[in-house]
């Protein structure tokens, strides 16, 4: 659900609200909404990137006397976004009320969830808050609510990877600051509606707040099997030792199922070849996506073969700043793997197990 229209009885009329408004290639679909309003009063922007805010030009070309009301941060980001002339907003503070007779809209900031600009809106009689990204999910469903708490938990977890995941800290604070509020119902703009607030909020929490699990996602790339002769053996290694695995062949590979492991891993492993001296593009990219994602894994390591030589090792520790993780000693090989390296490999995994144990990670 990209966008609400709440039509808001008041003493002398009608008012019509859009909340946020759609991706420019949906615009078609909105207007079409919009055909039989006579006037649109405000447009609520909780949030200036393009899903949310993008045709909001198109809305005030329709609707010329409509306000933006917003943050005076998300103003000034999008005058230059989207080119929206200054008086056409109307900015709000944090905590400021709109008040439209029998209805009043409150409106939270609740910065880098996930961009600074962002805001939720409290509707205070129904005690609804529109969570805009917040708390959302990646699900496409006709059900405007939750029905399957299982299947939007995966949907929402997911989101929370590959959007949230790098603000933990400041979705924490941003959570307490809700729980302030009477929600009987949160709307966010991806996903359904959930009837259960304590469902979502619960899962934050967990997935901010809970520990790592006894667990390692180890994502590889191999060219002659080298490096997979050398994951299949770390795989039973650790497997021996009780250490759950989620394995990624990043040739094949969803990445948003690779996200969603990142939430709760206790550890990464990335096994690589080299290539150009390097790591294999796929292996950095992982690399790439992992320190943007900013995981709570404690523990990383790499595996993986060589030709003739390289910086494999230092390039992808190179890429990793973000990750609060210590480096448990990488494993090599020269081709394909012999009985030193194995016994290497065993010793890896002993240590991954006796990481793990000492966390206490379950
Ligand atoms: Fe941050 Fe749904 O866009």
């Amino acid at each position: 659900m990209e966008q609400a229209i709440i039509p808001i009885s008041s003493k002398e009329a009608i008012r019509l609200l859009c909340l946020d408004s759609v991706d420019p290639p949906m615009a078609k679909e909105l207007l079409s909404q919009l055909e039989s309003a006579s006037n649109i009063d405000y447009v609520i922007s909780h949030h200036a990137e393009q899903d949310h805010s993008g045709t909001i030009p198109q809305i005030l070309s329709k609707f010329p006397n409509a306000k933006v009301i917003t943050s005076p941060k998300a103003k000034e980001t999008l005058k230059d976004l989207l080119r929206i002339p200054g008086e056409s907003f109307k900015t709000v503070e944090d905590g400021e009320c709109l008040s439209l007779g029998d209805k009043t809209l409150r409106f939270i900031y609740t910065p880098w969830v996930h961009w600074p600009e962002a805001m939720v809106t409290y509707l205070q009689e129904e005690k609804i808050l529109f969570g805009c990204d917040f708390l959302g999910s990646q699900i496409a469903t006709t059900e405007l609510y939750v029905t399957d708490e299982g299947r939007v938990y995966e949907a929402a977890k997911r989101y929370f990877a590959e959007i949230m995941m790098p603000f933990r800290s400041v979705i924490t604070k941003n959570i307490e600051k809700l729980e302030g509020y009477d929600i009987q119902m949160i709307a966010p703009s991806h996903g359904p509606i959930y009837p259960r607030p304590s469902f979502i909020f619960e899962a934050y929490r967990e997935w901010v707040l809970g520990s790592s699990k006894n667990r390692v996602v180890l994502t590889y790339v191999s060219m002659h099997k080298s490096t997979k002769q050398m994951v299949d053996y770390l795989v039973e290694a650790l497997v021996d030792r009780g250490v759950h695995l989620e394995l990624f062949n990043l040739a094949v590979t969803d990445i948003g199922k690779l996200a969603i492991t990142l939430v709760d891993a206790g550890s990464i492993v990335v096994g690589t070849p080299t290539v150009l001296a390097g790591p294999h593009p796929l292996a950095a990219y992982a690399a790439f996506l992992a320190n943007a994602l900013r995981p709570k894994a404690l523990f990383l390591s790499i595996i993986g073969s060589y030709g003739w030589g390289g910086k494999t090792v230092e390039v992808l520790a190179g890429m990793i700043p973000n990750l609060k993780v210590e480096v448990i000693e990488p494993v090599l090989s020269r081709g394909l793997p012999g009985e030193e390296d194995f016994k290497a490999l065993e010793q890896l995994a002993e240590t991954i197990s006796s990481k793990h144990t000492e966390q206490g990670f379950k």
